[in-house]
């Protein structure tokens, strides 16, 4: 049985740590499943970490259903998230609602997520009436980092965050089961987290959020082109990775790869018959 939203919501109601890690491969994906992390998204950062995209914004919903299939085919437990990627939610209500529905159907995600607060509630409503269940996304939201001038910190200012606060209320009245907070100052999360119903999931939100995600690729050091300051580094994975390749290919080079011990063998007189 897969985690189930109301398990997430009654998890802030207990005061249960909420882990959630990105993933985008079949992989990877079972790895974080078997590890007992209740949340896995599929997100967007997918055209940064693995496309090699300069930002978010060119990802195809073709991109991210292909990917998806991918991480709910690695996993069984996990409730899986599908990111919703720019303009697919932001022309109306109706492709809103098909989109999210091709998560759902066509990728077999539990859940979507979309970015905005107060400007997307109605869509929210209108997609969780249809019983897709919405994670909202408010903060520094990266489909509008044309529109902040680059990756800033969201809500220093009174009336940033008490739009943040009013974003957050919109998407809880709307019927969102989580909110992520991304890059907003530690005490405003907290407070967010105490006036809202539903569970707060910050990056770069402080320890006070009900729970937390992180791009995979951060935490294990496999995307180093930029690492955000919110991200810990639990392993070195480029280092293993570049001694591993480096390793291979001077053995090829040198003749020590492959060995019998990677080869096949086979009844020799064939080869005399057939070499005559
Ligand atoms: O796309 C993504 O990985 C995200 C997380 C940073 C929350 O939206």
């Amino acid at each position: 049985m897969r985690v189930s939203i109301n398990k997430i919501k009654e998890m802030k109601q207990k005061g249960e740590k909420i882990s959630m890690l990105t993933a985008y491969d079949y992989v990877t994906a079972k790895i974080v499943d078997e590890a007992g992390v209740p949340l896995i998204l599929v997100g967007d950062s997918l055209g940064m970490v693995v496309l090699g995209y300069e930002s978010t914004i060119p990802v195809t919903i073709e991109e991210m259903l292909h990917h998806t299939r991918a991480v709910v085919r690695g996993t069984s437990k996990a409730l899986v998230v599908g990111d919703m990627p720019f303009m697919t939610y932001h022309v109306s209500v109706e492709d809103a609602l098909r989109n999210a529905a091709r998560f759902i159907q066509e990728a077999g995600t539990q859940a979507v997520k979309l970015e905005g607060g107060v400007t997307v509630a109605e869509k929210v409503r209108r997609i969780v009436d249809c019983g897709i269940p919405v994670m909202g996304h408010i903060g520094l939201t990266p489909q509008s980092i044309n529109q902040f001038g680059g990756h800033k910190i969201q809500g220093k200012t009174p009336e940033v965050a008490a739009r943040l606060l009013e974003d957050a209320r919109a998407l809880d009245d709307a019927g969102a089961f989580a909110i992520v907070l991304e890059t907003v100052p530690a005490p405003l999360a907290a407070l967010i987290t105490r006036k809202i119903s539903i569970p707060t999931i910050g990056i770069g939100a402080g320890i006070n959020c009900d729970g937390q995600v992180q791009v995979i690729n951060d935490i294990l050091g496999s995307y180093t082109d930029f690492v955000p300051k919110h991200a810990k580094q639990y392993a070195k994975l480029v280092d293993i990775m570049s001694s591993a390749i480096s390793e291979y290919h001077d053995e090829v080079k040198s003749g020590k790869f492959p060995t019998d011990a990677q080869s096949f063998s086979m009844d020799e007189s064939i080869l005399v018959e057939i070499d005559k």
